[in-house]
């Protein structure tokens, strides 16, 4: 049966979307017959998305000490579908990603309450890009993407 890996990605600059492209990337250079990477922005996110998925990555900018307005209406649109079905919500393997141009930290607490609300399983540390835009940024992406789908396809999540 094919799995489903979904990247929810806010990206309001060139620097963010090259790195949501890099999740992406990364997520689809593993060779999988059997799994399909999909990336969306939160605004056009729902909970069917979500449901549908067997693994979900988070990328966020942060914005006034806070996810992304983007991010929060997504949590606030599939928040109470997602826990009215718990046979395919509960322990969603989840991994987050925040780039911030200098903090982050008020960013990775709030997505994590909602999280934790949700009962979702996070399986990897949060990715937290921080200041001027670096190189390594997107190669950090594509590792992550690379690794969640790698485990996603080895049922290792
Ligand atoms: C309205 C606004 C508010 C922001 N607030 C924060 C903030 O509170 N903390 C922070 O670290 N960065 C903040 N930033 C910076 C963004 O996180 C940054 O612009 C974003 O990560 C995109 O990075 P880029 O300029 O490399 O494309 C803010 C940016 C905007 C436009």
């Amino acid at each position: 049966m094919t799995k489903h890996l979904l990247i929810i990605a806010h990206c309001p600059s060139p620097n963010t979307q090259m790195m949501a492209d890099a999740l992406l990337r990364g997520a689809q250079s593993i060779e999988a017959d059997d799994l399909e990477c999909t990336l969306k922005s939160p605004f056009v996110c729902d909970a069917e998305d979500v449901l549908n998925a067997d693994a979900a990555i988070l990328f966020t900018t942060e914005n006034f000490g806070y996810m992304s307005g983007a991010l929060k209406d997504f949590f606030e649109r599939v928040y109470y579908p997602c826990l009215d079905q718990p046979k395919l919500n509960e322990a969603k393997p989840y991994a987050l990603v925040i780039k911030a141009g200098l903090d982050g930290t008020g960013t990775d607490i709030a997505v994590h309450k909602i999280t934790k609300g949700l009962n979702w399983k996070e399986v990897s540390q949060t990715l937290l890009c921080r200041g001027d835009f670096k190189e390594e940024f997107i190669q950090q992406c594509h590792e992550l993407g690379q690794t969640i789908a790698a485990s996603l396809d080895a049922d290792i999540i």
